[in-house]
């Protein structure tokens, strides 16, 4: 039986990872961790560890512990020390031979002004103007040493911004697309914290654990980015999505209050030129907006349960 543990389980993206490894390789076979317990039911069937690492042996490791751009600029020096140490960590592990195959997402947040708008490309110049991006963008380079001095194999995309209805989003600059049909499904009106033409590469997140499976399962030999892979699937502003949300429900008030996270969105590319994954791994998009706003809105409102603001 392949062994996998993921560190950061309780999280926006972590939950949504562990159910899906549940249901396609069992239960048995995925340990998680985090330093605080998954509110999620089905999620706690897995083994958990109270550890932040761990000296157990595992074929796959899922490191997506992190503190991410928006929280990161209000505590910057305990963002670094936890985006840094905890991926040194891992690499540790992984060259000491605890760890046969290691996945650790990055970020848009390794782009900045200096680097193109549309269609990013993967060799485009790292540019990041949050401590987050500095992180992302060091661990970047940590990876491709590990691998390249040590032979370890790690592997990693870029991720946009994730928006999926199991969870609270975890402070990042992309959140306003996750909490905007939160307030939709309730129909109550939602204040945007970007402005309305704020374009930014997005993701939904089967999407983004799909893209994440496939590139664990690739073999090695068809990886060629040992920084990190460009992922990409739709781009959208505020108004689109109030937009798609509309064609649902016509009476749905979106309003606009943009503060400093703008700045940091801003900053990034709007959309992102992934054909190196498609290339190396075949990856490939499948949700669109509106796909998307039906399914947010239909599970949120099957729910009928909302995360207090
Ligand atoms: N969500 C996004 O839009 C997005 C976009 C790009 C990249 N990413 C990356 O994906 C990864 C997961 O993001 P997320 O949205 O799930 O974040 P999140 O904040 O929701 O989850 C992170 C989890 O890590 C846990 N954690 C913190 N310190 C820990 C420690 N010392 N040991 C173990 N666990 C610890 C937290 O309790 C939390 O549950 C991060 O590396 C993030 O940078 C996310």
């Amino acid at each position: 039986m392949v062994r996998r543990l993921v560190i950061g389980a309780a999280g926006q993206l972590g939950i949504e990872l562990v159910l899906r490894m549940q249901k396609e390789f069992g239960v048995e076979s995925v340990d998680i961790s985090d330093i605080r317990v998954p509110e999620n039911d089905a999620a706690m069937r897995s083994k958990f560890l109270h550890l932040d690492a761990t000296d157990e042996k595992y074929d796959e490791v899922y490191h997506l512990a992190a503190m991410l751009s928006a929280t990161g600029e209000k505590k910057p020096l305990a963002a670094w020390d936890l985006n840094m140490q905890s991926l040194l960590n891992v690499l540790e592990a992984a060259k000491e031979g605890l760890i046969k195959r290691l996945f650790w997402p990055s970020s848009i947040a390794v782009f900045g002004p200096s680097t193109p708008k549309n269609r990013v490309p993967q060799d485009a110049p790292l540019d990041p103007t949050t401590v987050y991006g500095i992180s992302k963008q060091a661990g970047e380079f940590w990876c491709r040493y590990y691998h390249e001095k040590y032979g370890v194999d790690v592997r990693s995309v870029r991720y946009p911004g994730l928006i999926g209805h199991r969870s609270v989003p975890g402070g990042g600059t992309t959140d306003y697309a996750v909490d905007i049909y939160h307030f939709a499904a309730k129909d109550e009106p939602y204040t945007c914290f970007l402005k309305a033409d704020q374009a930014l590469p997005m993701m939904y997140m089967d999407d983004a654990v799909r893209g994440t499976l496939e590139l664990m399962g690739a073999p090695k030999s068809k990886i060629t980015v040992r920084t990190s892979y460009n992922l990409g699937a739709m781009s959208f502003t505020p108004s689109e999505v109030g937009e798609s949300i509309r064609q649902q429900r016509p009476q749905f008030e979106l309003r606009y209050a943009p503060d400093q996270r703008q700045a940091i969105a801003a900053s990034w590319p709007s959309s992102i030129d992934d054909s190196a994954a498609n290339r190396d791994w075949g990856w490939q998009p499948r949700i669109t907006i509106d796909d998307m706003t039906s399914l947010m809105l239909d599970a949120i409102s099957t729910k009928n349960e909302t995360f207090e603001h």
